[in-house]
């Protein structure tokens, strides 16, 4: 079973957005896949309240369960677990990344997310651990200045997925509704981001 982590200490990046979309494209595409949140904040636990699919499935251990829980998981035949976590550092984020094969950590194209990023990258590091950030929440209408400085910045910092994604308010408007962004819209533009992203 592939373990990724969302992790990031500054909220509002898109950490619970992007796991649980990127969790339904995995499950669009055959995989077995459960999102583990471990945010106190419960955003994709809610959003498993308002979604009238079971799958994915979200669960929400306490980070001191996470590891033997991921082990259930992996029994049970899991391919993917996605572990959303809180905006701080804290244990629960520790224990995340521990348990991550690969981490993701989103950022918006501002100096405040990437200098914000710093501590995180430098725990990954230490520990060895990949990871890429996810440029997200771009502005519309083709690349900015902004974004392609960001782009850059992320680059040397240790590596950045492809491709960034804009802002859509599909990700708005598929949180509210307990759908994925390629479920909401699945021939929209933040769909096809979502995909190949998980590409
Ligand atoms: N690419 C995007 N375009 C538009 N809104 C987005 C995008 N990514 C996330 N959001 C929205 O931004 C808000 C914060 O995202 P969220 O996933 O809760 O961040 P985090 O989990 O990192 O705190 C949510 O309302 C979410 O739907
Ligand atoms: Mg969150």
């Amino acid at each position: 079973m592939h373990i990724v982590s969302f992790v990031t200490q500054k909220g509002g990046t898109g950490k619970s957005s992007l796991a649980v979309s990127l969790a339904v494209a995995a499950a669009e595409c055959g995989l077995k896949v459960a999102v583990l949140d471990v945010d106190p904040q419960g955003t994709a636990g809610e959003w498993y309240k308002r979604r009238s699919a079971e799958l994915p499935e979200v669960h929400s251990p306490s980070w001191t369960y996470l590891s033997s829980h991921l082990y259930t998981l992996s029994r049970q035949g899991y391919d993917l677990a996605i572990i959303d976590t809180p905006g701080a550092d804290g244990h629960a984020a520790s224990a995340a990344m521990r348990e991550a094969h690969f981490c993701l950590l989103p950022v918006r194209p501002s100096v405040a997310d990437i200098e914000a990023s710093k501590p995180t990258v430098r725990y990954l590091n230490e520990r060895n651990k990949p990871f890429a950030f996810v440029l997200n929440q771009c502005p519309t209408g083709g690349r900015t200045s902004r974004t392609t400085n960001a782009r850059m910045a992320l680059q040397l910092l240790g590596g950045l997925c492809d491709p960034s994604l804009a802002y859509r308010s599909d990700h708005v408007d598929a949180l509210a509704s307990g759908l994925g962004v390629t479920e909401f819209n699945s021939l929209g533009k933040a769909a096809e981001e979502v995909r190949a992203v998980l590409h």
